[in-house]
């Protein structure tokens, strides 16, 4: 009897040395579980937030529009550039391509580049102007920072800074260097950049539908003040059609929508008459 009691003792001991580690990992196992779900949903929950916030700063803006904040991001498609916001001296697009499209004088490797979304926008806006007749062409897409800086010093050499700067940005303040931005012209105006642009036909046409391609002007007339430029009805910039068509019904610049005050106010005097490099 006593060897039968020894015998289920053991048994009994043998079942608990076997089980006990088996139950305690189970309930430790699925405490990891936990864990890592909430630490996993955590982790989503906070990756997603950043990618929302990324996006709202960066490449669509969708619900109420009121500006989230001045959109610094080189990369994105809502960048604010201007006269005091700048990118940085080795900024260059990573999906820079050439638009199909027409070129005046040709393609140049300097200028036709533009970034991918931009430059197909632009193919179906030119495609598009031309099923109604109007042959629209590019004259300056892309720009790197050493390219401006030849531009501008130029310009500053033959007319002066305070000319210089109603027409064209510093080096690393033009939206040329974001890759999101083309001058463009016709035939009739032999390729120039010339204010009449707006009053022809085709600167009618680009006008009022470029923000369904998700283009506007960015230096509207009247709005020297706010934008710190001489009216450019050739300078079109990408933002995406969301927002090209907010601006364009609320007739807003860039710098309105991102309630951006310049340091010191732009003069009264920022249209400019001479023949300046834009
Ligand atoms: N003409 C514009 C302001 C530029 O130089 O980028
Ligand atoms: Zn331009």
């Amino acid at each position: 009897m006593k060897k039968l009691l020894m015998l289920v003792f053991g048994i009994v001991v043998l079942f608990l040395i076997i089980y006990i580690p088996f139950f305690a990992d189970k309930d430790s196992a699925s405490g990891n579980e936990n864990e890592e779900y909430e630490y996993e949903y955590y982790y989503n929950d906070s990756s997603n937030g950043g990618e929302i916030m990324d996006e709202t700063q960066s490449q669509t803006v969708s619900g109420d529009m009121s500006a989230p904040g001045i959109d610094v991001n080189p990369d994105s498609y809502t960048v604010f550039v201007n006269k005091e916001y700048g990118l940085p001296e080795d900024y260059v697009p990573d999906d820079l391509m050439v638009p199909d499209i027409r070129f005046y004088g040709g393609f140049s490797e300097e200028k036709s580049y533009m970034r991918k979304d931009a430059g197909l926008a632009l193919e179906k806006m030119f495609s598009d102007a031309e099923k109604e007749g109007m042959i629209l062409y590019g004259i300056s897409g892309y720009r790197s920072y050493e390219r401006q800086k030849e531009i501008y010093s130029k310009n500053v050499t033959m007319h002066g800074s305070t000319e210089t700067n109603k027409v064209s940005a510093e080096p690393g303040h033009s939206e040329h260097q974001t890759g999101l931005t083309i001058d463009i012209s016709i035939a009739e105006l032999t390729g120039s950049l010339l204010e009449e642009f707006g009053n022809t036909e085709e600167g009618i046409w680009v006008k009022e539908n470029c923000s369904k391609y998700g283009y506007i002007i960015r230096y509207p007339k009247n709005k020297e003040k706010v934008t710190g430029y001489s009216y450019e009805p050739w300078h079109l910039r990408y933002v995406g059609p969301e927002m090209a068509e907010y601006l364009t019904e609320n007739k807003l610049t860039l710098e309105e929508y991102f309630n951006y005050i310049p340091i010191s106010a732009y003069t009264d005097s920022i249209i400019s008459d001479v023949q300046i490099i834009p």
